[in-house]
């Protein structure tokens, strides 16, 4: 990132960076790229992207994503009266993040990520990715081998149950599991609906904790915008650090984009970490300031959950979610945040910086706040 950011001269759309790979940060090209309505780029998608390629067909995918929203949708719903017991009992008096916000959506979504009556072992092998795998900076912590023999283990248990899942030929989805076995269709490689199922894991868990967490920090550092409208202040966040902040992506054909001629050799990526922060299309583009989202932005340079066919199946799901917890936060709570760490964690998502949060009785809190 710190390489895209000095490259970037605040005026251009795209370039080619000295390593040779092309940067597009402009809005209109980047969804040219995302949306690649005239096929010019090769078909992908980061979320259904396997080890061998990309799971399909494009069907399957589209009911995986709408079965996933549903379910969701309907735990939200019938569990939104939780959230305020969930936020005191986890994040009173203090909290420790990222971590703590990976958590609290585990725990909001526990029985849709995997329903009670699956094997121990699998609900093992979840809680053992979440803790090697989705948190941030977990990898890092277990060497190559260990990552590897780890993964084989988790694969075997999965498939297993996906192949048990199929016997039992599942009638209404429990859990993003059944999801994935009904709407991949019996002729699916068990190993990639496994991978699908992993994807799941990461967006929950991982992209919408670490989303949570870009709001609560911002939200904490900046109190003077603890009133601003909860929804403000996601999306604010949600623009300064975008979770999903780059799309690497290959042209099928040579062509013109943004004035530069790309073809097949190319990797065109689209940082939207800096679409974001386009000088041409954002006042202020470095400043937390949730209040410019208060009137409505015609054509905003502003795509968290991408663009065009692809766009995110849970786009609706998380920021209902974000939105009533930051509202719990902000509103019940008197939030304070210091930071611990050096700065975001960077790797396929972007992950707050290391911080703690402490929330108090907004009577009782503490230097006079309200
Ligand atoms: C803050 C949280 C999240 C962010 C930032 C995010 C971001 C994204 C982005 C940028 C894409 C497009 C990828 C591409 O074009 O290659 C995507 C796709 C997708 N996301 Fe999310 N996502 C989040 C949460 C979720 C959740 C909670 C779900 C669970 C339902 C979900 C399910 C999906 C699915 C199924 C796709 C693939 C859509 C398709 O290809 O048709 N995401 N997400």
């Amino acid at each position: 990132m710190a390489f895209l950011t000095a490259e970037f001269d605040g005026t251009r759309d795209m370039w080619r960076s000295a390593s040779g790979r092309l940067c597009v940060v402009g809005p209109a090209a980047a969804r040219e790229v995302m949306g690649n309505r005239r096929g010019a780029f090769v078909e992908t998608s980061d979320f259904f992207h396997v080890r061998n390629g990309v799971f399909g067909p494009r069907s399957a995918q589209i009911e995986i994503g709408r079965g996933a929203r549903s379910l969701i949708r309907h735990r939200l719903d019938v569990h939104r009266a939780d959230l305020p017991r969930l936020v005191a009992e986890r994040l009173v008096p203090t909290s420790t993040w990222p971590d703590a916000g990976n958590l609290l959506v585990r725990e909001h979504l526990r029985d849709v990520l995997l329903c009670p009556d699956a094997p121990a072992e699998l609900h093992m092998a979840v809680e053992g990715i979440i803790t090697r795998a989705v948190l941030a900076g977990a990898r890092q912590r277990h060497s190559v081998m260990s990552r590897l023999l780890f993964r084989r283990r988790v694969m075997r248990v999965l498939v297993q149950e996906v192949q048990a899942r199929r016997r039992a030929r599942v009638a209404a989805p429990r859990d993003l599991l059944d999801v994935a076995v009904t709407g991949a269709g019996l002729s699916a490689d068990p190993g990639e609906v496994a991978e699908v199922y992993l994807s799941f894991l990461f967006a929950t868990v991982g992209s919408l904790g670490f989303a949570l967490g870009w709001s609560v920090y911002l939200a904490g550092t900046h109190p003077d915008t603890s009133t601003d409208e909860p929804s403000w202040i996601v999306r604010e966040a949600l623009r300064l650090w975008p979770v999903a902040w780059l799309f690497a992506r290959r042209p099928s054909r040579e062509h013109e984009l943004a004035g530069v001629t790309v073809g097949p050799h190319d990797e065109v990526n689209v940082c939207l970490y800096l679409v974001h922060r386009h000088p041409r299309h954002w006042e202020r583009p470095d400043e937390f300031e949730p209040r410019r989202w208060a009137a409505p932005l015609h054509d905003p340079a502003f795509m968290p959950f991408g663009f065009g066919p692809h766009t995110c199946a849970g786009a609706t799901v998380t920021m209902t979610l974000l939105e009533d917890l930051i509202r719990i936060i902000t509103r019940d709570w008197h939030l304070s945040v210091s930071a611990t760490g050096n700065g975001p964690h960077l790797g396929p998502a972007l992950a707050p910086p290391r911080f703690t949060a402490e929330l108090h009785d907004r009577v009782a809190a503490p230097r006079g706040g309200e």
